[in-house]
C-alpha cells in the first residue's frame, strides 16, 4: 500500500528512527561523494502554491542526488489553475510520477489529493503542518545531542503549522513541547489533546520567560506566514512581547540552542544577533531538509532498502 506523509500521525516512532538512520547515512555518502542513485529513473511532481526557497530546492536537489528527476509545478500553470479539481489531478499526475509532494494554503485540499492519488504524497506545508521541517530539525537535534528523549524546546511566538507539527512529533521523539504564546495565537487545543493521547508532551504558557527557562532548545518562526498578510499590523503588534533576543535568550540554559525553520524576519521573531549568534544552528536545519528527504523519497518510492 502506498504511503503519505501529510503530518506525523502518517508515521511511527521505528519509522522515524529508520528514516533519520537513513538521513545520516545519505548525509555521508553525499559528503564523500559516493554516488547513491536509489532513484534511478523515478520522477517526483512538486506542487507549490506558495512560494519557497529551501523546500524547492532541496527536494529538487534530492532528486537528482538520488538518480531521479524532480518536476517544478506552478498551478498557474496547471489546469488546476483554471479550476481543473484536484482529485482529477491527483489522479492524472499518478499515472506519470512516482510521488508528489504538495504545498498548499489548505490542509484539506494536500489530504483530497493524498487521497485520490494512488502514489505517494508528501506535504511541503499547509496552513496546518510542516512535517518535512521538522523531519529535518529532528535529524538536526539527533546530530546534537543524541537521544532526544526528555529534551524540552520552547516554541516562542505564533502557534502555526511549524508548531503544529513539533507538537505532533512530540509523541515520536518523546520531547516536551512547550508553546509560549498570546491568547489568539496559541495551537489549537484539540491538537496538543490528540498529540497528549499518542503519549507526546505539548503544553502552552502565555511567558516566553516561563517556556525559555528549562529549555534545551528555543525555536521561532516567521509572525506573518504565508496566507497571513493581510493581518500583518495585528499580529506585529499582538506578538511584539516575543522576540528571541539576547535577553530572552539569557533567560534559558547557557548551552540552548536556537532554531528557526526559515526565512527569518530579523528585528521580528528573532534578532540578527541571536541568529548570527553561537547558539544558532539554523544553517545546519536548511541543510538537513536535503538529507532528511532523501530519505523519506527512499522509503516511500522504493520501501523499506538498505542504504549502504
Ligand atoms: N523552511 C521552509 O520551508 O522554507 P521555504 O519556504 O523556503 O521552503
Ligand atoms: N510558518 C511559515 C513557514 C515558512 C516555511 C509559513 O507558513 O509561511
Amino acid at each position: 500500500m502506498k504511503k503519505d506523509f501529510l503530518a506525523f500521525t502518517d508515521i511511527d516512532e521505528h519509522e522515524l528512527e529508520s528514516i533519520i538512520a537513513d538521513a545520516v547515512r545519505l548525509k555521508h555518502l553525499k559528503s564523500a561523494g559516493t554516488a547513491h542513485e536509489l532513484l534511478r529513473g523515478k520522477s517526483l511532481a512538486m506542487i507549490f502554491e506558495k512560494a519557497s526557497t529551501r523546500t524547492r530546492v532541496s527536494f529538487e536537489v534530492g532528486m537528482t542526488d538520488l538518480g531521479g528527476h524532480a518536476l517544478f509545478l506552478n498551478p498557474q500553470d496547471l489546469q488546476l489553475g483554471r479550476g481543473e479539481e484536484v482529485r482529477d489531478t491527483a489522479r492524472a499526475l499518478a499515472r506519470y510520477v512516482d510521488a508528489v509532494m504538495i504545498r498548499a494554503y489548505r490542509h484539506a485540499n494536500v489530504e483530497e489529493f493524498a487521497r485520490y492519488s494512488t502514489v505517494p504524497v508528501i506535504n511541503g506545508l499547509s496552513d496546518a503542518q510542516h512535517p518535512c521541517q521538522v523531519l529535518a530539525d529532528i535529524m538536526t537535534l539527533t546530530e546534537r545531542f543524541g537521544d532526544l528523549r526528555d529534551l524540552r524546546l520552547a516554541w516562542v511566538g505564533d502557534g502555526n503549522n511549524v508548531c503544529n507539527s513539533w507538537i505532533l512529533s512530540s509523541s515520536l521523539t518523546g520531547m516536551e513541547i512547550v508553546i509560549a504564546s498570546p491568547p489568539g495565537y496559541q495551537p489549537d487545543g484539540r491538537l496538543i489533546d490528540q498529540a497528549r493521547a499518542a503519549g507526546g508532551r505539548a503544553r502552552v504558557v502565555t511567558d516566553p520567560e516561563e517556556a525559555v527557562r528549562d529549555a534545551d532548545i528555543l525555536y521561532t518562526d516567521i509572525w506573518v506566514s504565508m496566507g497571513d498578510e493581510e493581518e500583518r499590523a495585528e499580529r506585529l503588534k499582538a506578538l511584539r512581547h516575543y522576540t528571541i533576543d539576547t535577553r530572552l535568550l539569557a533567560q534559558a540554559p547557557p548551552g540552548a540552542l536556537v532554531m528557526h525553520c526559515l526565512p527569518a524576519h530579523r528585528g521580528e521573531e528573532i534578532t540578527d544577533e541571536v541568529m548570527e549568534g553561537p547558539q544558532s544552528i539554523v544553517w545546519d536545519q536548511a541543510e538537513n531538509r536535503l538529507h532528511a528527504q532523501k530519505a523519506l523519497l527512499v522509503r516511500m518510492i522504493a520501501g523499506d532498502i538498505p542504504i549502504p
